[in-house]
């Protein structure tokens, strides 16, 4: 459904008094993703590691610096905004807050059916959808007249699913789209998704912090690190065989994973470290592993098949 080819993102930050020289953030570094049809893959990885700009750029809401991007076996890097429109419909989002992405002034109605207004269909058409959409994702038709404000955080969640859903898409970024929900909420909302998804053989791209539920709802997850994908594999390989030193930090730091009692010191502290120069040529890790030899510092690692399916950015994968 969706590859991504070594996609990286830069931005130049302004020069300040502080600092004079204009600093470059490698926001996406080389990435390299595949999403098979129909299933899902979780991205999970520390604030500011890249997730949503990732998501992004899949949307094409921003362009990326280098590498391509490819949608059912088509290139869509450098397509203009019209050869994109067809396939626009087919790639949507859902956003975490659904308090901000929703506009508080437009009745649900309103909210879910402008997508398909983009696309010119006919308004008898259009209202028969948004009802279809309502009952869909489990809400009351009769919901289509009220405004944001007069539905819970989990219905206005549906709400935005509801809206994602209208253009009949094939591909679904969920971004932190659970993660302001309360635990039972979450939990609903997360089987409204299982449910959808088996219905209209959807293809998730779920990015989360919660670990518990990436590994709820995915096929694949990939460990996102200061731009860089550090391992991806399978839900269960990845989650019982981590091989990356920071897969295995981000699961022992698991609030309700077993392993948690043998989380040591140096590990948290090590997540808390933000010490690596963002024009680093070596490891994205490098700074915070305490297995780095010289090699980590100089080299970027490439991402590695180590057994089927199961990828990694390490040098030492055996010994770690
Ligand atoms: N327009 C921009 N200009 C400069 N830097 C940016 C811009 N957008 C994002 N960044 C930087 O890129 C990095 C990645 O941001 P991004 O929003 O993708 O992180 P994230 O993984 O989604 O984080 P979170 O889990 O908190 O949502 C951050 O360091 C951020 O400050
Ligand atoms: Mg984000």
């Amino acid at each position: 459904m969706l590859r991504l080819n070594k996609v990286s993102k830069y931005y130049q930050l302004n020069k300040s008094f502080i600092s004079p020289l204009r600093k470059k953030i490698k926001a996406v570094d080389s990435v390299c993703l595949e999403i098979k049809s129909g299933e899902t893959l979780g991205l999970v990885g520390e604030s500011g590691c890249g997730k949503s700009t990732l998501a992004r750029i899949i949307l094409k809401l921003i362009a990326p610096s280098a590498g391509e991007i490819y949608f059912q076996d088509q290139e869509i890097t450098d397509l203009s905004e019209n050869q994109f429109r067809a396939l626009r419909q087919k790639i949507q989002i859902v956003f975490q807050d659904p308090y901000s992405s929703l506009s508080p002034r437009l009745t649900v109605k309103k909210i879910i059916s402008e997508p398909l207004q983009a696309f010119k269909q006919k308004k008898v058409l259009i209202a028969q959808r948004v009802k279809e959409l309502l009952i869909n994702v489990g809400l009351n038709p009769e919901y289509e007249n009220r405004l944001p404000h007069q539905l819970s955080g989990g219905e206005r969640q549906r709400v935005g699913i509801a809206r994602a859903l209208a253009t009949n898409p094939e591909l679904l970024i969920l971004d932190e789209a659970v993660s302001s929900l309360d635990l039972s909420t979450q939990a609903q909302v997360l089987n409204l998704l299982k449910d959808l998804q088996s219905k209209y053989k959807l293809t998730y791209l779920f990015i989360a912090h919660n670990l518990d539920v990436v590994r709820y709802i995915s096929d694949h997850v990939a460990v996102m690190y200061k731009g860089r994908i550090v391992e991806q594999a399978g839900v269960n390989q990845l989650y019982e065989n981590p091989s990356h030193p920071y897969t295995k930090i981000l699961l022992n730091s698991m609030p309700s994973f077993e392993k948690k009692l043998l989380l040591n010191k140096n590990q948290s502290a090590i997540l808390e470290k933000q010490i690596l120069p963002l024009d680093n040529q070596g490891c994205c890790f490098y700074a915070q592993c305490n297995k780095a030899q010289a090699q980590c510092a100089e080299e970027k690692p490439e991402l590695n098949q180590i057994k089927l399916g199961h990828w990694l950015s390490c040098f030492k994968p055996k010994e770690i």
